[in-house]
């Protein structure tokens, strides 16, 4: 069983922290999109049935390992095993996943930083002829603009760890979380009451199931997996962080609420707005910095700074929290492993992600190391790729295999019930069914359709 370190002070702070890890850019850019696309109510429903099935199911599973062992991801495995030493690489490998999505992750929120410099400044309301494509397209691939803010919130997310898991990671999520939701409440509010607002809500929620593809309950149950930062081992890492007392089942659950709601409620920010605008829906850079300036420009000089603003903010303050998750996750893995200086290693670590940042930064297309293609792909398409495909997924199905067949079944019933405090019936009808025979399941006929769709 786990020793004690420092870990988490209130059940509150826990939640707020890893909500803040599950609430990301991946919420606003690409839930709302998905759902859209593949059938709006029709992919939201299917969307929640695999959040709270699957998604929840390893976000439960990672936070017993990580309080069980009392160790980040990489140590966790081993411990729980220790007759089997090897199970450490799914800790490695998880490792892996987060240096290829923190080193993209940066990169992407450096931008948005910018952003909201150029809103509240007035700059992106004074784009010359409104070509805010031409504008993004000039200021990602330029050299001093990218970098400068990569650098700013790679060190603004280094601080928050430096700063420790209570006063750096817990503080911050208990100010930044808050301020996330009243930024997507305003946000809301002023989109749902533009004239032509309902055929955005119409796209997002109104059942098509005949968009409903295959290829879209892929999109849909790999969204529930990334949306819920599972797989990589950074649960694992904050599972080790909460308190003796918390109730990892309510905890999960308030964690996949929030996480889903935030979700739904960016989709509401987002598509009434652009429709109202006349725009057309888009997932991803292309919706944000894109399509999105253009309605805010729409909405007058001063809205635009106030809308514009609160925008770019509430991404920053998303992708921030996402970041320091995913670098806790890392420096906290090599740390226990290497028995280095847990501070000393987020530093190296930062700054080996910003030389891979910078890299990235400079290829993204028309950019100095644009030039440098393998298969036909810049750096920045690589890493996308990498960091977003198959990864994550074989960490999240050898994390479940670990889970459901490999440890034992008392020491996960001992862990979840709070050594019999909290009663569980539902663990031995319901959920060790989804952990041994559902979630391994879906991911692997998610992967294998993914391979061959290749
Ligand atoms: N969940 C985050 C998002 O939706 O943007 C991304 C993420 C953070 C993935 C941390 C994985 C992770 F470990």
């Amino acid at each position: 069983m786990a020793e004690n370190k420092t870990g988490f002070s209130s059940s509150f702070g826990a939640i707020m922290a890893a909500a803040g890890s599950a609430i990301g850019l991946g919420n606003i850019w690409r839930f709302p999109y998905i759902c859209g696309k593949y059938g709006g109510g029709a992919a939201l429903i299917l969307y929640i049935a695999f959040v709270f099935l699957i998604g929840m199911t390893l976000l439960l599973s990672e936070l017993v390992i990580g309080r069980r062992s009392g160790h980040a991801a990489i140590q966790a495995y081993a411990s729980l095993k220790p007759k089997r030493p090897q199970w450490r690489y799914v800790g490695v490998l998880g490792v892996v996943a987060c240096v290829l999505i923190l080193s993209t992750y940066m990169v992407v929120s450096g931008w948005t930083l910018n952003y909201f410099w150029e809103s509240v400044s007035g700059a992106l309301s004074s784009v010359e002829d409104g070509d805010y494509a031409a504008h993004f397209g000039a200021f990602a691939s330029s050299v001093t603009a990218p970098v400068a803010c990569l650098i700013v919130f790679a060190v603004l997310t280094l601080v928050v760890v430096l700063g420790g898991v209570q006063s750096g990671i817990e503080k911050a999520s208990k100010i930044l979380m808050p301020v996330l939701l009243v930024l997507v409440l305003l946000l809301c509010v002023r989109s749902l009451t533009l004239p032509g607002a309902s055929k955005g809500l119409y796209y997002l929620f109104h059942p098509d199931f005949s968009l409903l593809t295959w290829e879209g309950v892929l999109a849909i149950l790999g969204q529930a997996l990334f949306s819920l930062s599972v797989g990589m081992g950074v649960m694992v890492a904050y599972g080790s962080y909460l308190p003796k007392g918390d109730n990892l089942f309510r905890s999960a659950m308030w964690i996949t609420g929030c996480d889903t709601a935030i979700a739904v409620l960016a989709g509401v920010a987002i598509f009434p707005a652009v429709f109202a605008c006349g725009q057309s829906p888009e997932g991803g850079p292309g919706l944000v910095f894109n399509v999105l300036p253009v309605v805010f420009n729409s909405l007058g000089s001063v809205g635009s700074v106030v809308f514009g603003g609160a925008f770019f903010l509430l991404l920053a303050v998303a992708a921030l929290t996402s970041a320091i998750s995913l670098l806790e996750g890392i420096a906290a893995g090599f740390s226990e492993s290497l028995h280095t200086d847990h501070k000393r290693t987020a530093v190296v670590v930062t700054v080996g992600l910003m030389v891979l940042g910078v890299l990235i930064a400079l290829s993204f297309e028309g950019g100095v190391l644009s030039g440098i293609r393998l298969a036909d792909m810049t750096i920045f398409d690589w890493f996308d790729k990498l960091s977003g495909a198959y990864l994550p997924s074989i960490c999240a199905l050898l994390t479940i295999l670990f889970f459901g067949w490999f440890m034992k079944k008392d020491d996960i019933e001992d862990e979840l019930s709070n050594h019999g405090t909290v009663r569980t019936p539902w663990f031995k009808v319901f959920y060790y069914f989804l952990v041994r025979f559902v979630a391994p399941l879906a991911l692997v006929v998610s992967l294998v359709a993914g391979i061959w769709g290749e």
